[in-house]
């Protein structure tokens, strides 16, 4: 038995991508005639036919290496069937370029977006599986993303390190976390870095609540206080707010970004000396953890046994600490934001620490 697969990572990179791409191929070649075709940049190298038919060797080394050896490129979902300037039809030019390539299928690394033109690409008769990377962790139908738990390692060392500093001079730290519209990165890291304030755009915030706490804690003779707040965290009014006055609103603030606002208000409101911290794409940046390399490892050994079987339209996931799949029509388009009553939004309450609300 021949198989001849393609493979793409696509959206933002996040580490584990080499580790997927390095389990995926490895089993395959271990159970079965192998060819690997590596296409370049996501989705862009699909529509512009830019591939490379790749060696085993060249995936040797790549376990700890963070970003993707692929390259990788952002090709929104929303303009996958508009026809642009350049007259392409990007639906048409990338199921020619799998039949040019002689896919028996194409493996999709990626996230929402990512997961939405693979289920796409599979109605329109492609072979597909997909594996769920974000350090943003809103996938649905999986307990974990691969990428999640490297970020939240480098979120939690960045709130333990502002810790010291926060404590030497008495001030307030807002540290802005990624995660896009979802709040798992900012729960985690804040409660393992100890925040005393944890805000996620599920839990819409009260900036009165905030400087409620931080006072309190400086009656209580606490010098500093931490707040770790999403990138996507919204204001009770903003939350009321449609999409498109939100983004008018967002585009007349002075701030320049989420935690300068909040530490601005804090500073004007209270008195209290604030500062914010953006680590940004520091989060995505670096190799892998251990966990994230097993968790990439196993997904990738997972989609070579539905290769394997012919089990397409698929995406790998994880659930209750077992490795399996769901159905990609399932899981496109369906984000997986912080349900209210998680455990940890619980867990986070009942020890003290204020969500904002
Ligand atoms: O989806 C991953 C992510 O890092 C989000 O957390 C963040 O909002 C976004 O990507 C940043 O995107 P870009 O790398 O395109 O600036």
């Amino acid at each position: 038995m021949k198989r001849r697969i393609g493979i793409l990572t696509s959206g933002g990179d996040c580490p584990g991508l080499n580790a997927a791409i390095r389990g995926v191929v490895r089993a395959s070649y271990e159970q079965f005639d192998t060819e690997i075709i590596g296409i370049k940049d996501g989705y862009r190298g699909l529509i512009e036919g830019d591939y490379e038919e790749l060696t085993r060797e060249q995936f040797s080394g790549i376990l700890t290496l963070g970003g993707t050896i692929l390259g990788t490129a952002r090709t929104p979902f929303s303009n996958m069937r508009v026809i642009g300037e350049d007259k392409v039809d990007k639906v048409k030019a990338m199921k020619n370029n799998y039949q040019k390539m002689k896919l028996d299928c194409l493996i999709t690394l990626g996230g929402n977006g990512t997961h939405k033109t693979a289920n796409l690409l599979a109605q329109e008769g492609l072979n597909i599986i997909a594996l769920p990377k974000t350090i943003d962790n809103d996938i649905y139908g999986t307990d974990f993303t691969f990428g999640f738990h490297s970020a939240l390692d480098i979120a939690t060392d960045v709130i333990d390190r502002i810790h010291s500093t926060a404590a030497s001079h008495g001030r307030c730290m807002v540290i802005e976390i990624m995660g896009n519209k979802a709040g798992w990165l900012t729960l985690y890291s804040g409660m393992a870095g100890g925040a005393d304030v944890i805000l996620i755009p599920e839990i819409p915030y009260d900036i009165e609540k905030v400087a409620e706490v931080i006072e309190k804690r400086a009656k209580a003779g606490k010098s500093f206080s931490i707040i770790a707040v999403a990138e996507g965290a919204m204001t009770n009014e903003e939350a009321e707010m449609n999409k498109k006055d939100r983004v008018e609103q967002k585009e007349k603030d002075p701030y320049c970004s989420i935690s300068h606002k909040i530490a601005s208000q804090l500073q004007e409101m209270i008195g209290v000396e604030a500062r914010h911290v953006v680590p940004g794409h520091i989060q995505r940046g670096g190799s892998p953890c251990a966990y994230d390399r097993v968790l990439s490892t196993q997904f990738g050994v997972h989609a070579a046994h539905l290769i394997k079987n012919n089990t397409y339209g698929i995406t790998v996931a994880l659930n209750n600490n077992k490795i399996t799949h769901n159905l990609l029509s399932d899981v496109a388009g369906r984000p997986s934001p912080v349900p209210l009553d998680h455990q940890m939004v619980l867990a986070a309450r009942k020890i003290g620490i204020n969500m904002g609300d």
